[in-house]
């Protein structure tokens, strides 16, 4: 029912309507980065919870040790959620190869194309509150394209590399994680310091995320356009 027809509707809702400014919207996001999108932000979520219970484990549990499986049920849920991550990133990297533009913004930054950093620096004056407006990106805005490259991309293929490497220590040698990622520990010194480096990914990881979801937040109000619909319905709405 149009606003039009409906009897209890105001008179001036029509006319309203009529002249509002009309809104754009462009299919940005594919719904392969989508689903990854947010299995992904998922699958760190457990990791994170449980790593950390890992390296700073829980206070001793009462009762007889038999009855306890506590850290192997928290290691069990980190070792899932960490193949869920690295298989999801190899469908992510094919989908960056046979998907639309945007799908392989994530992969590479134009490091030498000047006004790419112009943009950035652009962005970075609206983070820091001091330009009073931002540009309109229909991908990623290319200061969260650069946050997304070095502290998301770089960093979760340090921590794929280094809890490969850790698992495969326990899964021993001849297992496919030995196979692969044995050369970490002996690049790293021992297993503690790959241990203590793995940690250190994942505080950097948790800052990438508390930064990401504030701007996420933040750009789908202030900005003039969507944000974290546009992660849900693959479309980025223009409000002007
Ligand atoms: C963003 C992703 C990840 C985060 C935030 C994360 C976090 C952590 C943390 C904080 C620890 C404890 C380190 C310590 O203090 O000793 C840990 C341990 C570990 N992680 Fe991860 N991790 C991630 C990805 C992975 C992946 C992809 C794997 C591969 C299966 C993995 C396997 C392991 C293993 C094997 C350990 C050692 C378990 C043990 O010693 O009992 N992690 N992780
Ligand atoms: C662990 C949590 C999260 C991680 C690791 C994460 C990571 C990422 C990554 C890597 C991208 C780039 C997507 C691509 O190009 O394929 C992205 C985009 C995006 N994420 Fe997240 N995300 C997380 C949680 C969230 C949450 C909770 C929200 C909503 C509040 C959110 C909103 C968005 C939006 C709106 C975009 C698109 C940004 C744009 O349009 O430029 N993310 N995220």
């Amino acid at each position: 029912m149009t606003t039009a027809s409906r009897a209890d509707a105001p008179v001036g809702d029509a006319l309203a309507v009529a002249q509002a400014p009309s809104i754009k919207s462009v299919y940005v996001f594919e719904a392969p980065v989508r689903v990854w999108h947010w299995i992904n932000a998922l699958a760190i979520t457990v990791l994170a919870l449980t790593g950390y219970f890992i390296g700073k484990p829980l206070p001793t549990m009462p009762g007889e040790a038999s009855d306890h499986f506590l850290m192997g049920y928290i290691r069990f849920a980190h070792f899932t959620a960490g193949y869920i991550l690295a298989i999801g990133l190899l469908g992510r990297i094919y989908w960056a190869i046979v998907g639309n533009y945007h799908a392989r913004e994530l992969f590479w930054l134009p490091v030498t194309n000047l006004a790419y950093w112009r943009e950035v620096f652009r962005m970075l004056l609206w983070y820091l509150f001091i330009a009073a407006r931002p540009n309109q990106y229909v991908g990623h805005n290319p200061m969260g394209r650069f946050m997304m490259f070095t502290m998301y991309l770089l960093v979760v293929i340090f921590m794929i590399c280094t809890g490969f490497a850790l698992y495969g220590e326990g899964a021993q040698a001849g297992s496919w994680a030995n196979r692969l990622f044995g050369w970490v520990i002996p690049l790293f010194g021992s297993s503690q310091d790959v241990h203590s480096w793995h940690r250190l990914g994942m505080w950097v990881m948790v800052s990438f995320v508390m930064l990401h979801i504030y701007a996420a937040i933040r750009d789908d109000i202030m900005s003039r356009q969507s944000m974290v619909s546009t992660m849900i319905s693959g479309r980025r709405t223009f409000k002007d």
